[in-house]
């Protein structure tokens, strides 16, 4: 697939407590927002297979909603086992109301 920037939606529909997912081509990506910055992360649990946009948000990181991994939003970074591995990160920006995420 070509880098290309996806549209997931428009910004006021992007609250903390409600990330989004986006799925396309085999990418499941979840979109955040932490105060007034916005972050991509990889949203399937490389654990096992569990939503991350389906987890409890805490601060600025996310507990996963099967076993408990906790992973740092802004970085991706793992917190807590037993998430594996930090998760993947996606480029994201606003242009005009469009929420944008960059698919390499
Ligand atoms: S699926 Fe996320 S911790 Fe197991």
């Amino acid at each position: 697939m070509s880098e290309q920037w996806h549209s997931v939606g428009l910004a006021h529909e992007l609250a903390e407590d409600a990330p989004i997912e986006f799925r396309a081509d085999g990418l499941n990506v979840g979109v955040f927002k932490l105060g007034e910055d916005l972050y991509a992360i990889e949203n399937v649990c490389p654990h096992a297979y569990a939503l991350l946009t389906q987890g409890f948000i805490d601060g600025d990181t996310v507990e996963c909603p099967l076993h408990e991994a906790v992973f740092h939003i802004p970085t991706g970074k793992c917190l807590k086992e037993p998430g594996g591995r930090d998760l993947k990160m996606y480029a994201v920006r606003l242009a005009g109301e469009e929420i944008q995420i960059k698919v390499e």
